[in-house]
């Protein structure tokens, strides 16, 4: 959908303020307001001098000869010249610089084991992957996919592919056996790394069947690497299958991180956009970790006994940014959790920040919320003082969820910063710092130093205090997506289009009058589902693959626990019934077509779909009807004026 058909009006009115407490801010990295705006000022005057500064927080095998290169824009190099190793930031120089003998990764998982592993451990671990996976004949460039379980060795993994410059792709573990052969296609990736299964309260989830299923699709993958987490039984297919621990039975622990050039391919991330095809957002080695790095260091205020957690997976980009390579190269402490909030009991999280003295916690509102209904006697039974800074990601937060975390989680003490970010911009940027920036509940606050996000009316233009309008950055930054996978096409016309020269985030936003940001939700047919993003048209399109459905229309409507729930409207092919089993079969075959996380909340039989003359599907009146509300919109183009009475009809 492009930004002019958008008619952004906010809701929310929040007065209230919370400045940082002196004590947390004459220790912080970002101590005050004036040094905020210090930096701000140096990155906004001179972006070169500012960013080759900031890269010195990493460590360079050869310096660069140019800070970016955006003569090919909208396709950035930065760092020009220069080669490092992601891995090697994140393990060996922490071997040589104290930290050898301290925690990088704490794991717990779901059933309850644990285990720790320090940076020497998890240099020689990763060293011995890397090279049991140059043994499989991976080499630099080739892609890699990673389908795990939230376990150590799903990092391990990662940061083995970075060692030796193969690109890896990780496939959230919740998606379908259809979706990972659609993403080893469209990376053609020739490994893919797996477990038998993962935990998810009390239940295995078959991972390796879902890969079995998926290589029958993928001709690109020679080997399957399976991690032997659950003692499933799985079939083991001879010459392509091998188990993790054989295959580092004889691996050697001496892997030598490889030189790569700054632009070096260092991750694929697919993600939805506005049409069925996931997006394989391209990640490169040099903007990326110094995004990651800076950010964490910066907006978690990250020091070197805190005990960091990050409750997301791996297969999202919070993962790959906030648990695995901003933490690790910071030398900080991450926790690893491999089950869910609610499993044995609704106390897990709070057990786990008891136990392990977590300092930084970083979740979800969607989460939040949940616990919130769950009730205070669950985080009221631990002892939580080992908390000073909370963060939130991935959605829009209510204040008063923003309200109840701050009290019941953070007792009143902890900053919370509020990171609005996405997939594509690799790193935080929008969110407060948290000994400089007060905060206000609801509002991501102000864009990091050197980032230029602003919002625009849809000519471009700045939007007076408090009118709605688009989120958008205007200047490039290091960990900028450089394109999509394959498709530099698709890359340019999404984000480089609407606005010629500047990022178009496709998030509605708004600027009050002290220039704080209040990122609204997406203005594209992208869903954000408990933070998590899906395409209507994905799921549309899984609905039209089963046989019974003629049409489909998917919109978002509110829902208080994930944010926004998935409402289908459906049209049979003649001969089927609407009945409450089809209903049923229908959401079941979209979580087996897509994973979980897309099955559908409702789903609404109807004889047609709403459509302009045209023929576009009437989205905001088919959205209007989702949410319970009187359609405002003008409905003279309907095709059919009966559609609109017979959808109410069907109200469930
Ligand atoms: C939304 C997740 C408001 C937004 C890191 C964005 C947010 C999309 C926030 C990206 C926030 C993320 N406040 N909205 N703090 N954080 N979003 O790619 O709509 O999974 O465009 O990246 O999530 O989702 P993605």
């Amino acid at each position: 959908m492009s930004a002019s058909n958008q008619n952004i009006t906010s809701v929310l009115k929040e007065t209230r303020v919370f400045p940082p407490a002196a004590a947390f801010a004459s220790a912080a990295h970002v101590p005050s307001p004036a040094e905020a705006d210090r930096l701000r000022a140096w990155a906004e005057s001179d972006p070169d001098a500012f960013w080759a500064e900031q890269a010195k927080m990493l460590d360079w095998f050869k310096p660069w000869t140019q800070v970016l290169d955006w003569s090919n824009a909208p396709h950035a190099k930065w760092f020009v010249g220069a080669q490092l190793n992601v891995a090697h930031n994140c393990l060996d120089r922490h071997l040589t610089n104290g930290r050898a003998d301290k925690p990088a990764i704490i794991w717990e998982g779901e059933p309850g084991d644990t285990r720790t592993l320090t940076y020497k451990q998890l240099h020689a671990e990763v060293s011995r992957f890397a090279n049991a996976l140059k043994g499989m004949g991976v080499g630099k460039g080739d892609r890699v996919t990673i389908y795990m379980p939230m376990v150590p060795e799903a990092a391990i993994a990662m940061l083995a592919c970075a060692r030796i410059g193969a690109t890896h792709s990780v496939v959230f573990g919740g998606f379908s056996a259809d979706a990972v052969a659609d993403r080893n296609n469209d990376a053609k990736s020739k490994v893919i790394i797996t477990a038998d299964g993962g935990y998810r309260r009390g239940k295995v989830v078959p991972l390796k069947a879902n890969v079995d299923a998926a290589l029958e699709k993928s001709p690109s993958v020679e080997k399957c690497v399976v991690l032997n987490r659950c003692n499933s039984p799985v079939t083991m297919k001879p010459g392509r299958d091998i188990w993790w621990h054989d295959a580092v039975l004889s691996a050697d622990a001496d892997c030598p991180a490889e030189p790569l050039d700054s632009e070096h391919p260092l991750f694929i991330l697919y993600t939805s956009g506005s049409t069925g095809k996931p997006k394989g957002v391209l990640h490169t080695t040099g903007g990326y970790l110094l995004g990651a790095a800076l950010t964490h260091k910066w907006v978690f205020d990250i020091k070197e006994n805190d005990v960091y957690w990050c409750t997301a997976d791996v297969g999202w980009v919070t993962g790959h940014s906030y648990i695995v390579y901003g933490p690790l190269a910071n030398g900080a402490t991450t926790v690893m959790f491999e089950g869910a909030p609610n499993h044995p009991k609704e106390d897990r999280f709070w057990e786990i920040i008891e136990k392990y003295k977590v300092s930084v916690f970083y979740t979800a509102p969607t989460a939040i919320r949940a616990f919130i209904k769950w009730g205070d006697q669950w985080p009221k039974g631990h002892d939580l003082s080992s908390l000073r800074l909370l963060g939130s990601v991935g959605e829009p937060i209510n204040p008063e969820a923003w309200m109840w975390y701050h009290e019941v989680i953070g007792g009143g003490r902890c900053p919370i910063v509020d990171t609005w970010w996405q997939t594509e911009t690799g790193a935080i940027m929008i969110a407060p710092l948290p000994g400089a920036t007060p905060t206000k509940p609801g509002s991501a606050t102000k864009p990091l130093p050197g980032i230029s996000a602003e919002v625009v009316d849809k000519q471009g233009n700045p939007v007076p205090a408090n009118a709605g309008g688009f989120l958008v950055v205007k200047q490039p930054w290091p960990s900028m997506m450089r394109t999509i996978y394959g498709d530099d096409e698709r890359y340019k016309a999404t984000y480089w289009s609407n606005y010629p020269g500047i990022y178009f985030t496709a998030d509605g936003a708004r600027r009050d009058d002290d220039g704080y940001i209040w990122v609204m939700g997406r203005v594209d047919d992208v869903l954000n589902v408990s933070g998590h993003r899906l395409s209507t048209m994905e799921v549309e399109s899984a609905l039209v693959n089963h046989p019974k459905v003629a049409e489909s229309a998917v919109v978002g409507r509110p829902d208080d626990l994930k944010g926004e729930a998935i409402c289908c409207f459906v049209t049979l092919k003649q001969g089927h019934a609407p009945t409450d089993e089809l209903k049923a079969e229908l959401k079941a075959h979209v979580a087996k077509e897509i994973g979980a996380l897309a099955r559908p909340d409702d789903i609404r039989f109807s004889e047609t779909l709403p459509k302009t003359r045209s023929g576009k599907i009437m989205r905001r009146l088919l959205r209007d009807i989702a949410a319970g509300k009187q359609s405002t919109q003008d409905t003279t183009t309907l095709e059919d004026y009966g559609v609109l009475a017979k959808l109410r009809e069907d109200e469930e």
